[in-house]
């Protein structure tokens, strides 16, 4: 790279809409979120030599980390199309319109190219993963992901044909619902606007992941996904707003969003 693409790249990364908070050269990038404390945390195998995938990617925060534990191959899935999103009958007002999608793969690409990565960005929906069209993997992690999806056992039953060892799941959770503890209950989130579908406990979570065609070996939180230095401050006032229903959410989200991990392996094939 030249002193003049050092240059405009950090001119370009100020200007770009950051999903994750990532260390580039020219500094971290002011993210939305910033997995960088708690990436460590999750229930990482050994990933060297190994040909991993990363699903629903954004700026690629989770395929660079696997880059750097010594993955032999690393595949970013994400969309760029607008029609591959699963909120057709009804528009979200907030993301994943035509621009979210170009904002989150402008940023990625910006990264990939400041950190020199050889992971290899591949636009294709959860939906349509099939050893023909992609391959298999070693190893797999989806994170943030089955929230926005309107069938996220189906997402998960694709991603089992194409996976053969573990796979990382790191999702939101709504720690409100595990006061029913062992029952799995989900929370229906189809708030007009919003880009979200469904919300799980943690015994939720392991149920959609086991009916996708998973065995859970392990698991971990909830614990909560800080918000990065692009996360929109808010104050505590911003909080008591209406349905009353939100207010524990939205106070919890001052410092974050709650997630739960799981590590599993494919279960036999019917
Ligand atoms: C909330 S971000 C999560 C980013 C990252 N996985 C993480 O854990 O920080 C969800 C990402 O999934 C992508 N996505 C949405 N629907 C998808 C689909 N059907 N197939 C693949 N990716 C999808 C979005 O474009 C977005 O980049």
């Amino acid at each position: 790279m030249t002193a003049t693409d050092e240059t405009m790249d950090s001119a370009t990364t100020e200007e770009t809409v950051w999903y994750h908070t990532l260390d580039l050269p020219a500094g971290p990038t002011p993210g939305l979120y910033d997995l960088r404390k708690v990436v460590g945390k999750l229930p990482w195998p050994d990933l060297r030599g190994l040909r991993c995938l990363d699903v629903g990617s954004r700026n690629g925060f989770l395929a660079f980390e696997m880059e750097r534990r010594g993955a032999a191959e690393v595949v970013a899935l994400d969309i760029d199309d607008p029609a591959d999103i699963d909120f057709a009958a009804y528009r979200p007002r907030h993301g994943f319109d035509q621009q979210d999608l170009d904002n989150g793969s402008r940023a990625y690409e910006l990264a990939a190219r400041a950190l020199r990565s050889k992971v290899r960005r591949h636009a294709l929906s959860v939906y349509r993963l099939t050893p023909d069209a992609v391959g298999t993997f070693d190893f797999a992690i989806i994170g943030t992901l089955l929230l926005h999806l309107r069938d996220p056992v189906g997402a998960l039953g694709s991603l089992r044909k194409v996976v053969t060892g573990n796979l990382i799941v790191n999702e939101a959770v709504t720690p409100s619902l595990d006061l029913f503890r062992r029952r799995p209950v989900a929370e229906a989130l189809m708030y007009p606007g919003m880009p979200f579908w469904w919300l799980a406990n943690p015994s939720g979570l392991r149920t959609i992941v086991a009916a996708g065609g998973f065995e859970v070996i392990d698991t971990g939180g909830p614990y909560l996904l800080p918000n990065g230095a692009g996360a929109p401050k808010r104050t505590l006032r911003d909080c008591f707003t209406m349905p009353v229903r939100d207010i524990p959410r939205n106070l919890v989200k001052l410092r974050g969003d709650p997630h739960y991990w799981l590590l599993a392996r494919p279960g036999r094939e019917e």
